[in-house]
C-alpha cells in the first residue's frame, strides 16, 4: 500500500522516548514503529468494540484422551460459524497440533479458544487475535 506522509508534533520527551523505542526494538525508521503502535492499539480497540477480527488459535494435546478429542470436536461443531479451517498435524506417537483459523466477533473467538484450552489434556493453547 503507498505510504502517505503527515506531520506530527510530539513533545520532546515523548519523542526521545519514540527513539529510544524504534532503537531497542532495532526498526528501520519512526515511521515503522509508530505504524505498528497504531495497528496494535486499534486491534485493542476493535477487541473492546468487538468488530470483526482474526486469529489463529493453536493445540497441542495427546489424542490417546479421547474424551478430550471428543470434547473438543463437540465444542468445534458448536462454534463452527467461526471457524474457517483448521489443519491437524501428528507431531509424533502421542501428541497432536492443532491450527484454528478463526473469523468473526472477539468475544466469541475468546468463548471458543477459553472452551478449548481448558479442557483437561490440552498440553498448550494460545489465541492470536489480530485485524485489518
Ligand atoms: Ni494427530
Amino acid at each position: 500500500m503507498k505510504a502517505k506522509r503527515f506531520g506530527v508534533s510530539l513533545e520532546e520527551k515523548l519523542l526521545k522516548d519514540l527513539d529510544n523505542f524504534v532503537k531497542e526494538h532495532k526498526f528501520p525508521n519512526r515511521s515503522q514503529a509508530i505504524s505498528l503502535l497504531i495497528r496494535k492499539n486499534l486491534v485493542e480497540e476493535a477487541w473492546e468494540k468487538n468488530k470483526k477480527v482474526w486469529g489463529t488459535l493453536v493445540l497441542i494435546y495427546n489424542h490417546h484422551k479421547r474424551e478430550l478429542v471428543n470434547k473438543s470436536l463437540d465444542i468445534q461443531h458448536d462454534f463452527s460459524y467461526i471457524i474457517i479451517s483448521s489443519q491437524h498435524v501428528h507431531l509424533d506417537h502421542n501428541n497432536c497440533l492443532e491450527i484454528i483459523v478463526l473469523s468473526g466477533k472477539a468475544i466469541e473467538l475468546k468463548k471458543f479458544s477459553d472452551r478449548l484450552i481448558s479442557l483437561k489434556g490440552i498440553k498448550y493453547g494460545k489465541l492470536v487475535m489480530t485485524a485489518t
